[in-house]
């Protein structure tokens, strides 16, 4: 265990934990958006800033990514921390003008003029990435992956086409943190990305639950009877 400060207040924590952890655990709010606690920490956004004092030597650093370290001095609200971030909300609202998420937290953080030319208006998605490990890690299907370079990078199943091995779940618009990927239902029928999948009627009470595709995907990996896994969470 290591003992640093946080804003002035003494704290312990394991040697090497993510600073982010540490503060959100001892009540400090930093801001994120690339982070998971499911998925942990890539460094994408990099709003999550903080400034270290480690010997006298100052740095602003990424607190999902730097690691808890005896007699470090953290500051998540000083000068340096706030222009480091009201930059990148700035940078971020020059591409995502309509992310409604991104607005709100340009609002919050006191940004209120772009001075940035956008290289492409990106819609509501920041890049985040967290679809992309959620689908892969989580899910554990790799539907979906990051293409283009620079202005033109973006994310999306394989040519924009729909994904031969996306199984329809959704996790991937649940962890969006922008509400980029739109999910519609209708008439038993689910589309994401561009696929359409047949949901499941439960034999019991008739409602449509989840779709086909991914009840076969669940029986194959686990083992599991498919005519279980039609009945609904609320019938079982
Ligand atoms: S809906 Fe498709 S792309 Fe999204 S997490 Fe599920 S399998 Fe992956
Ligand atoms: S679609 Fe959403 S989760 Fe995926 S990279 Fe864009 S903002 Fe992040
Ligand atoms: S949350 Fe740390 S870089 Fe995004």
């Amino acid at each position: 265990m290591v003992q640093l400060s946080i804003n002035g207040k003494k704290v312990t924590a394991e040697e090497g934990e993510a600073l982010l952890k540490v503060a959100r655990r001892e009540g400090f709010v930093i801001p994120t958006l690339c982070y998971h606690e499911l998925l942990g920490s890539s460094g994408r956004c990099r709003l999550c800033v903080v400034e270290v004092n480690d010997a006298g030597k100052k740095r602003v650093v990424a607190s999902c990514l730097y690691p808890a370290k005896e007699n470090i001095e953290v500051f998540t609200d000083s000068d340096e921390v706030r222009l480091v971030r009201r930059t990148v909300l700035e940078l971020l609202l020059a591409r995502n003008p309509s992310a409604e998420l991104i607005q709100h937290l340009a609002k919050q953080h006191g940004v209120t003029e772009v001075r940035y030319t956008p290289d492409q208006d990106k819609g509501k998605c920041i890049l985040c990435n967290l679809c992309v490990r959620c689908c892969k890690d989580i899910v554990g299907v790799s539907a979906l992956g990051m293409s283009g370079k620079g202005p033109m990078k973006k994310v999306g199943p394989p040519f924009d086409e729909p994904s031969e091995t996306c199984i329809g779940c959704g996790a991937c618009v649940v962890i969006c943190p922008t509400g980029h990927i739109a999910m519609e239902e209708e008439k038993g029928v689910r589309t994401v990305w561009q696929k359409k999948f047949e949901l499941a009627a439960c034999p019991k009470c008739k409602r449509y639950h989840l779709p086909l595709f991914q009840l076969e995907w669940i029986s194959k990996t686990r083992n599991i009877p498919v005519e279980e896994l039609m009945v609904c969470e609320d019938c079982r």
